[in-house]
């Protein structure tokens, strides 16, 4: 859609409000699954973490339900692959289920501090254009720091596979908003760069 008041090559502000909503709706989606995956998994291999796993759950259902209501007053609708989001959860939380404790925390660690980073600029972006959306934003925002955290703390060891799985979970989640966000994730980035240098 095109704002008549923008210039030529700027985007629609409503158009990055909604596509905001729809990756952060799909991504809690995503993020349901793999901690799913991993609690069926966890309650076989190490029952103990299980029930972190599930208040972690729980924090993003109340997430996904969130956005989900946020979108009609914004004429959002939910991502159309959510099967995408779906499976590509499920598969890392089993993948990483399968090696081992550690890894489990590595895979939250990568996901949640990737997600931080890019409600970070959300927030920036929507400070002036949508503040009701934003405070919805930063009180979700800090519960995924509090997931962070946990992930961060919970693990007893950080070797070569931190070192190498980190940076790989982390692409792979940039990639998906990315490429949900039409491309809008690294624009978003690139002016709050811009806004913090002026
Ligand atoms: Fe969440
Ligand atoms: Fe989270």
């Amino acid at each position: 859609m095109i704002n008549p008041s923008s210039n030529a090559g700027m985007r629609d502000p409503d158009v990055t409000v909604r596509r905001i909503l729809k990756v952060n709706h799909a991504g809690e989606f995503g993020a349901i699954r793999i901690y799913g995956a991993q609690i069926l998994m966890a309650r076989r291999l190490f029952p103990s973490i299980v029930p972190a796993l599930e208040e972690m759950r729980e924090d993003e259902i109340e997430h996904c339900r969130l956005f989900r209501e946020a979108m009609p007053g914004r004429r959002a609708r939910p991502c159309r692959v959510m099967a995408f989001w779906s499976l590509g959860g499920s598969v890392l939380g089993i993948l990483t289920a399968l090696g081992g404790r550690n890894m489990i925390w590595i895979c939250t660690e990568a996901v949640e501090s990737t997600v931080h980073r890019h409600l970070e600029d959300q927030l920036a972006f929507l400070a002036q254009r949508d503040p009701e959306l934003h405070a919805l934003i930063a009180s979700i925002q800090e519960q995924e720091l509090a997931h962070l955290r946990k992930a961060e703390d919970s693990q007893k060891r950080r070797g070569l596979r931190h070192a190498l799985l980190l940076p790989v979970i982390g692409a792979l989640t940039d990639l998906m908003i990315w490429l949900s966000t039409w491309g809008d994730s690294s624009w978003m980035r690139a002016e709050m760069t811009r806004a913090g240098r002026g």
